[in-house]
């Protein structure tokens, strides 16, 4: 569509290709919806989650109005695109020129896909994985906005989880927290064959341990690979859209912040398991499996 957003105001700046994506999106998903709308939308959805009203059904909660899809394709999925792209420039040089092909788990809107492929630096493709029908159309104008080769699959974690080759890597940004105890336990197991098997990995959730009270045990079990769980914490500049939305809605990304857990890591030796901690595994992984009670669920 051609006609300018009636809140669009001129976006560009070093991040001109997300301002673009923003601008497209808020035209697609919500060309009816007025400012105060959008706004209202995502301090919802801010609140679905950090309150964590319901423990089931809050992925599909989250995508249920115009101004909830308007909120998670233009607000939270940049967030997740600058977090992903800076945790993926975490990774070692030589690993990052590796990668030929990303799985973006539970990949929503595709932003922690191309976030992995702009960390990287490379002309990587990606696949992207998710159950809701929505996500994966925005996901493939997300992945066409930014000119990344992309193919998506609708399908559920854990029955779809991707065979692993050679040259393939493994995000997932904020989908893990929404699944049920016992798919989060068999994406557990996965990352960590995907370590055994000599392919990067990296999971991102919030800061907020509310939000992800299962992120201990994901760590003991991974930490025992070698992969960091690290803090992330940068400023990046932020897109006008974004600032508006904060300034309107009390919220603040001036700083992203978030926790990931990373594989390889630059210094780290690749793909060794620590034996003394590898002893403790097995029990950590039981802790896993027999997790009581789902995260945010959707
Ligand atoms: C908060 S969104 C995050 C999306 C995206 N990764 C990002 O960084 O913006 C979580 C996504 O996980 C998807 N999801 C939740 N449970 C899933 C499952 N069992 N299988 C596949 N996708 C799932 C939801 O449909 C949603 O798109």
């Amino acid at each position: 569509m051609d006609r300018p957003h009636p809140d669009a105001e001129p976006l560009y700046g070093a991040e001109a290709p997300l301002d673009a994506w923003i601008e497209a999106a808020r035209e697609r998903v919500a060309p009816g919806l007025s400012f105060p709308e959008i706004r209202k939308a995502v301090q919802a959805v801010s609140s679905l989650y950090v309150e964590r009203r319901a423990s089931v059904g809050l992925g599909a909660k989250t995508t249920e109005s115009a101004g909830k899809r308007a909120a998670f394709a233009t607000y939270y999925a940049p967030l997740h695109l600058l977090i992903a792209r800076r945790a993926a420039s975490m990774l070692p040089d030589a690993v990052r020129k590796s990668i030929r092909r990303v799985h973006d788990l539970g990949c929503g809107t595709g932003a922690s896909g191309v976030g992995f492929v702009q960390g990287c630096g490379g002309a990587l493709e990606v696949h992207g994985l998710d159950r809701s029908g929505w996500a994966l159309s925005e996901a493939r104008h997300t992945f066409a906005q930014f000119g990344v080769a992309g193919r998506t699959r609708r399908a559920a974690i854990p029955e779809a989880l991707p065979k692993l080759r050679p040259g393939d890597a493994v995000v997932a940004g904020w989908s893990a927290n929404e699944l049920e105890a016992d798919a989060r336990a068999r994406l557990l197991d996965f990352l960590m064959e995907a370590v055994r098997g000599g392919n990067p990995i990296v999971l991102i959730e919030p800061l907020a341990k509310r939000i992800a009270p299962w992120w201990p045990t994901f760590a003991r079990a991974l930490v025992a690979y070698g992969v960091r769980d690290v803090e992330i914490r940068f400023e990046p500049p932020l897109p006008r859209w974004i600032e508006r939305l904060d300034e309107a809605s009390g919220l603040d990304h001036r700083e992203l912040r978030a926790r990931a857990l990373l594989w390889p890591i630059e210094g780290e030796p690749a793909g060794g398991v620590d034996e003394d901690a590898s002893s403790g595994l097995r029990q950590a992984l039981d802790g896993a499996h027999g997790e009581g009670g789902p995260g945010p669920d959707g």
